[in-house]
């Protein structure tokens, strides 16, 4: 059995921790982790039976799987401390976002077998959706453990790694989209009369059925569109509404927006 260390007990590693532990693969087998934070520590003990070790070197020493749950501006200082020591054979995972599989190989020392993985805020409550890569060194037994790792907090797909960017983009960033377009939706059934908790409810039990529509028939947007817009109907006065407003154009422009500060921001920084 592969040992999984986490460094880092943060907000995804605790997502994913809860995760794993409502997973039948993962619901009672050790998982070791560290953290500078005394709360998390205990926390993550306490609720899911982590076993805390002393540090990030402890975890590196032990773990076949590292899973590394840090900032990506922690990852220099980390890698000083663990690359001379930690246990051959050891595949790293890390969750850094804009960290090549080149930058983490050549800091982890050549041969390392090296998977990034790109999950999203909606791993708190199963709805992630993770995109992975990896290097030629990541062996079958590492490429499966990662991916039911990331299939116990939502959907997980593995990608080029050319594709990692535009893909975090859409399932990264356009959560926060999604969160304004609800707000938006909600506010305007309030302004519509409805109950301020039932706008709420009623606009994302809409984004889940018609998100859920798409996938189960696997029709084109754009077809589903005419199926709701009849001849001199209501829908279709909405729809020109949008478009005159350039809805689509103001998204994107954000896609863009975010891909532009990506790039400026520099890989591997
Ligand atoms: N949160 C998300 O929705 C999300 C989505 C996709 C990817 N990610 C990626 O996931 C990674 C973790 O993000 P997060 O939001 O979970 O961060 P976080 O909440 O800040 O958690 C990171 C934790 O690691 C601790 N830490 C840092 N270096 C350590 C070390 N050497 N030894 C022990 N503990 C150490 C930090 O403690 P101190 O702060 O005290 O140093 C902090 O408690 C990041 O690379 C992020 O880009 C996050």
């Amino acid at each position: 059995m592969m040992i999984i260390g986490f460094i880092g007990l943060g907000n995804m590693a605790q997502a994913i921790i809860a995760g794993m532990r409502n997973s039948p693969g993962f619901s009672d087998g050790p998982i070791l982790g560290c953290d500078h934070n005394e709360g998390k520590r205990r926390e993550m003990a306490e609720r899911f039976g982590v076993t805390v070790l002393f540090d990030d070197l402890a975890v590196a020493q032990q773990a076949d799987v590292l899973v590394l749950a840090v900032k990506p501006q922690a990852l220099p200082a980390l890698f000083k401390r663990i690359v001379p020591r930690r246990k051959a054979g050891q595949c790293a995972l890390s969750l850094a976002a804009g960290k090549t599989i080149d930058y983490l190989g050549k800091a982890l020392g050549e041969g390392c077998p090296v998977i990034r993985a790109m999950p999203n805020v909606a791993a708190r409550v199963g709805g992630s959706v993770t995109a992975l890569c990896g290097n030629e060194q990541v062996t079958e037994a590492q490429h499966a453990l990662a991916t039911e790792v990331f299939e116990a907090v939502g959907f997980a797909v593995w990608v080029k790694e050319a594709h990692m960017s535009a893909f975090s983009t859409i399932t990264g960033a356009a959560p926060a989209f999604t969160f304004l377009y609800l707000d938006a939706l909600a506010s305007a059934g309030l302004k519509a009369g409805l109950p301020k908790s039932m706008a709420m409810e009623a606009a994302c039990r809409m984004v889940m059925g018609a998100a859920k529509l798409v996938m189960e028939t696997g029709e084109h947007p754009l077809a589903l569109i005419d199926q709701v817009t009849s001849p001199g109907g209501t829908t279709i006065e909405g729809m020109h509404a949008l478009k005159a407003l350039g809805f689509e154009h103001a998204l994107h422009e954000a896609v863009k927006a975010v891909r532009e500060k990506e790039s400026s921001l520099g890989e591997n920084v």
